[in-house]
Formats: structure tokens, C-alpha cells, sequence
């Protein structure tokens, strides 16, 4: 079996996404942004992450998509060492993985259109199941008519939207988002927890970093509270 289908295997349905063990992430001179957080996420789970700010909510969801290395301890994506896999597994595990930024990062001088398109381009997919996709998204998200603006002309709730329909773009086995909400009103809110919904029902695993008790309240999926870097409690939303 090649190193893909053996990837492509541990993040179907069944299987465990995400271990973490004994993670620990400090930042010069002594700041400790996570300390020994150990937590098992499933294949297909929505998992929310919640807590104060500056508890360490960013920070995990880094260290899971490889973003940022932990200081101590070990996370495995689908199996495989995340901090030790290199070149091509590296490359194609990142494929699998979409990521909306608490921050965005967007390509400001670029339309809404060629945001969302960049992660299905990098694998390579059809251009007409890209533009087709984009639309798509842009009507999910009520964005449509901002399909060529550029995105450092839109406002921050529109932005949030472009990142989110990004991130899910390309079909990603894991979603890791940053605030996916917190900058939008009610019924957009609901549109992007249709849209993460969707992913979910197609076998994604989600975790999702948020402040916003409207979405993690709703359903009985777990929710995990970070205080000052520890895991504060562990428990089913709706409960
Ligand atoms: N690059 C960095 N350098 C130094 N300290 C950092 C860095 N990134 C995060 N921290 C610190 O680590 C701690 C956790 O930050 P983190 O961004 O993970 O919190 P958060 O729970 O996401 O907060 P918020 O709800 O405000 O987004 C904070 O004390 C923060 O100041
Ligand atoms: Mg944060």
C-alpha cells in the first residue's frame, strides 16, 4: 500500500483523527500557552474548542496543523507523527487538511474567486469542478456577488466567510477553524454552521475554536474548555 492510500485509510470513518499526548507549547521567555493536554478526536467527530481568551484555543489548533511545534509531547493526524513526517507524505497530509484562520490570511490582492479556488488548484482539480465549486460556496456563504472583489476590499464578516468557504473547498478530511463566527449576525451564522455541517455529513472531522455559545450549545457534541492552558472540562454540548 502506498504511503497516500495508507493516509487516505486512517482518516476514513472508524479510526481516531487526532491524538494528542502530553502536549506542552511554551513561548520564550516563559509564557506556557498549553501544558500536558492529552485528548483523542475521531474520525468524523465536530469537536469544539472554548474558554477564555488566551487559554490556548489558537495555539492547539496550530500545533495540529502543523503550524506550530510543540515545546513537549506527541500528536498524531491520521496515524502519523505530525512533527516528524517530511516532503511528499508531509505535502499530502496537508492537502487533507483545511484551515480557516482566526485572522483570516487571505491574499488581499486577490478576487474572492482565486482565494477559494488556491487549495483545489495546488491539487490540481479540474477547472470547471473549481469554478463550479466556488459558486457554490459564494451562494452557500451569501456572498455571490463578491465572487471578483478583492478580498482586502470586503468587510470582516465577508472575509470570515471567504476563509471559511476556503478552508472547506477542497474537500478536506480535517477542518480546524478559529472563530468561524464572530464576526457575523444570526442567519449567517447558520448558513456557516450548515456549511461545516455539510463537511461533517460527508466524513469530515471538525474542531472548531469559538467564543460563541450559539453553536457549541446546539447539538451534543463535546465541547472542550481551555483555561489558562489546561483542560478546564470535557463535556457534551446541550447538557
Ligand atoms: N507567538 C506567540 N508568542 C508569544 N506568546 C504567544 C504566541 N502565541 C500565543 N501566545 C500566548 O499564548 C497564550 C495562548 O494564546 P492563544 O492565541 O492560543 O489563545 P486563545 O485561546 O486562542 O485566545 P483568543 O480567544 O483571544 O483567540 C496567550 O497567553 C498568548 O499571549
Ligand atoms: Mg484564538
Amino acid at each position: 500500500m502506498s504511503s497516500q492510500e495508507s493516509t487516505e485509510e486512517a482518516m476514513a470513518s472508524g479510526n481516531t483523527m487526532i491524538e494528542m499526548i502530553k502536549v506542552s507549547r511554551t513561548y520564550h521567555p516563559n509564557i506556557t500557552a498549553l501544558s500536558e493536554i492529552s485528548l483523542s478526536i475521531e474520525t468524523g467527530e465536530m469537536f469544539f474548542l472554548i474558554g477564555p481568551s488566551g487559554a490556548g484555543k489558537t495555539t492547539l489548533l496550530k500545533l495540529i496543523s502543523n503550524m506550530e511545534v510543540p515545546t513537549k509531547g506527541l500528536i498524531e493526524i491520521a496515524g502519523h507523527n505530525i512533527n516528524k513526517l517530511k516532503g511528499n507524505k508531509l505535502a499530502y497530509l496537508r492537502q487533507k487538511i483545511g484551515v480557516a484562520y482566526q485572522d483570516f490570511k487571505l491574499l488581499n490582492d486577490r478576487t474572492v474567486a482565486e482565494n477559494i479556488a488556491i487549495s483545489m488548484e495546488v491539487s490540481y482539480k479540474n477547472p470547471k469542478t473549481i469554478k463550479k465549486q466556488v459558486r457554490d460556496l459564494l451562494d452557500q456563504l451569501q456572498l455571490t456577488d463578491k465572487h471578483n472583489s478583492l478580498t482586502g476590499e470586503l468587510s470582516r464578516g465577508e472575509q470570515q466567510r471567504v476563509a471559511l468557504a476556503r478552508s472547506v473547498a477542497n474537500s478536506p478530511r480535517l477542518i480546524l477553524v478559529d472563530e468561524p463566527t464572530g464576526n457575523l449576525d444570526a442567519s449567517t451564522t447558520k448558513r456557516v454552521m450548515e456549511l461545516l455541517n455539510r463537511s461533517k455529513q460527508a466524513g469530515a472531522t471538525i474542531v472548531i475554536a469559538t467564543h460563541d455559545a450559539s453553536i457549541y450549545k446546539q447539538g451534543k457534541h463535546r465541547v472542550m474548555e481551555l483555561r489558562n492552558g489546561v483542560i478546564h472540562s470535557l463535556t457534551r454540548g446541550n447538557t
